[in-house]
């Protein structure tokens, strides 16, 4: 019998396709937005699928694994897989996929570094500035801003995401420091970052501090009021991992009462929902979790979550099995 599959998002073509020349039955929400809980459990009553094509916004927990004992793997269309409950899919033999792919890991790389220079140059503040038509004349000190070159980028997080991060800073002719539970002695050797101790540690040299681990027990909240003491006064932080690392309203206040900086960040605590102080600050940069926004990195995030799919049915272990 022809397998049935559920795609919860409005991914692009190129993963429906694949699944479609398999001659999958292939439904696909078609409301035009992001789905609660409640609307998906809804669309997986219809039918008993064998597969769903979830993303990062969908909460697979225990409710929804017990609901649809019919589903053999959920493929999440995304790098962190957060969302989904992995010891209950693994006790029932559920596999769990996610969609690293390398055109993903640029994508966030380069966003990182965007964030970076948007909050070195001031630009999205000097954008408002223009808009709201203050701009009256060149001013000798208006919008003073930073230089990159000789300042320290310190990495929490060396993955793969952290490792391109580290070549692009080297680029710009900044140190890079980093930690990681593991050691990267590969972005050591090529392009000669330091490897340091502790979160800590990178925290008190850094100018700027990017985050580049995944949410966990262990990782959330990593970055709260204490650790934010030890950064530099003058230092900034930037977030495209996900906004749990962060206690975001610590953050506000230690960006209120000047502990740091600034802030950018591509990922919220409470997603969509943004603490509201960050939003009067003009030493924030913020956007809308799209840091893997390219259009390489979502068709091959499509496709790379549909051939998972499409590996566990054919017989053959999915590349990108998390749990
Ligand atoms: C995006 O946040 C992803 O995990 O791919």
């Amino acid at each position: 019998m022809s397998k049935s599959i559920f795609i919860t998002g409005n991914i692009p073509v190129a993963g429906f396709n694949l699944l479609k020349q398999k001659d999958y039955v292939v439904d696909v929400n078609n409301k035009n937005k992001i789905l609660n809980q409640k609307e998906l459990i809804s669309f997986l009553k219809k039918k008993d699928y064998d597969a769903v094509l979830t993303s990062l916004t969908d909460k697979i927990d225990s409710k929804v694994i017990n609901l649809f004992p019919s589903v053999k793997i959920y493929a999440n269309y995304a790098t962190g897989y957060d969302n989904i409950d992995l010891k209950l899919t693994k006790e029932k033999g559920i596999v769990v996929t996610n969609a690293p792919t390398d055109f993903s890991a640029e994508a966030v790389a380069e966003h990182t570094i965007a964030m970076m220079m948007a909050l070195a140059t001031r630009i999205v503040e000097a954008d408002k500035f223009v808009r709201q038509g203050k701009y009256k004349g060149w001013e000798p000190m208006n919008f003073i801003g930073l230089d990159v070159v000789g300042k320290t980028i310190g990495l929490i997080g060396a993955g793969d995401i952290g490792e391109l991060v580290s070549k692009y800073a080297k680029g710009l002719g900044m140190n890079v420091v980093y930690t990681d539970i593991k050691r990267n002695q590969n972005i050591e050797e090529k392009y000669e970052v330091k490897y340091l101790d502790s979160v800590d540690d990178v925290l008190k040299v850094s100018d700027f501090v990017s985050l580049h681990v995944p949410l966990l027990d262990s990782t959330r909240h990593l970055i709260n009021e204490e650790r934010l003491k030890l950064m530099k006064p003058t230092s900034f932080l930037i977030n495209t991992a996900r906004g749990p690392v962060i206690d975001e309203n610590a953050l506000e206040k230690a960006l209120r009462n000047k502990v740091i900086a600034g802030a950018a960040l591509d990922v919220f605590e409470f997603e969509p929902k943004v603490v509201p102080g960050l939003l009067k600050l003009d030493n924030v940069v913020l956007s809308p979790h799209i840091a893997s926004a390219s259009i390489d990195a979502r068709n091959d995030m499509a496709k790379t979550a549909a051939g998972n799919i499409i590996d566990l049915f054919e017989g053959r272990a999915p590349k990108n099995v998390v749990n």
